[in-house]
């Protein structure tokens, strides 16, 4: 099968001179539609390096990342946040709402960058909440949501453009454990039932179940030297 993202010899160095840290050092990977790939390891060994510059949000100082089989890394500041657009959902453990809008508004809201307005959008809106299972929630606020439905609400916004790549950074670090099942479960189905795949940091051990694959990262390199384990 196509990887839907391929990394191929990644580093990153942080700052120069004395200053510098090489935060990945020749991380190589390959992450498959219909798979939970978890992206796992300790606190500071590069896997919000490494997530961050897979969603085109971060550049890499040297090696290749490859994106539904188009080269980014060489890519100028007018095309990657395209590709980002297009092609990749992302969530954060923060949610990173807007708690001035309600929940079909942050939602609409990512819709408008794809062009999506007005009606439409929140109709669209109605969709996606309804796909992660907030479909009454469309009018309530940031505030009146526990942390399950507000990372909920931000999986709906990571759909809005129908991306076929969901990178997840430590998703139910700020959740009970209830609320952080929820998640993975959908995330989970994301992957298994609408052929998306998935990419999620975490150092929660609960989060193994949910996984097809699982890739270990230490002081910026992957360990063990496997590339990756496949779950059986
Ligand atoms: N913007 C930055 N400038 C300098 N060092 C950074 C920066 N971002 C991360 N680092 C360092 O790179 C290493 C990896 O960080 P990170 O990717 O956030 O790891 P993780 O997500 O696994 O905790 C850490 O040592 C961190 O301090
Ligand atoms: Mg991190």
């Amino acid at each position: 099968m196509e990887p839907a993202i391929f990394v191929r010899e990644l580093t990153k160095v942080y700052g120069r001179g004395a200053e510098a840290y090489r935060a990945l050092d020749g991380v190589t990977l390959e992450v498959f539609p219909r798979e939970v790939t978890l992206l796992m390891g300790p606190s500071g060994s590069g896997k919000t390096t490494l997530i961050s510059i897979m969603g085109c949000i971060l550049r890499a100082t040297s090696g290749q990342v490859f994106v539904g089989g188009r080269e980014v890394t060489s890519l100028g500041e007018s095309e990657l946040p395209r590709v980002r657009l297009e092609q990749i959902g992302f969530i954060f453990q923060g949610f990173n709402l807007f708690p001035t809008l309600n929940a079909g508004e942050n939602v609409a809201l990512a819709l408008d960058l794809k062009g999506i307005r007005g009606t439409k959008a929140l109709r669209r809106a109605g969709e996606l909440l309804d796909i992660v299972g907030l479909a009454d929630k469309a009018r309530s606020f940031p505030a009146d949501l526990s942390g399950g439905q507000k990372q909920r609400v931000a999986i709906a916004r990571a759909l809005a453009g129908d991306p076929r790549i969901i990178l997840a950074d430590e998703p139910t670090a700020a959740l009970d454990s209830h609320s952080g099942r929820t998640v993975l479960d959908l995330l989970r189905t994301l992957a298994h039932e609408r052929g998306r795949a998935v990419v999620v940091v975490t150092h929660d051990n609960r989060a193994l179940s949910y996984a097809d694959r699982i890739v270990r990262l230490e002081d910026g390199r992957i360990t063990d030297g496997l590339m990756e384990e496949k779950v059986a």
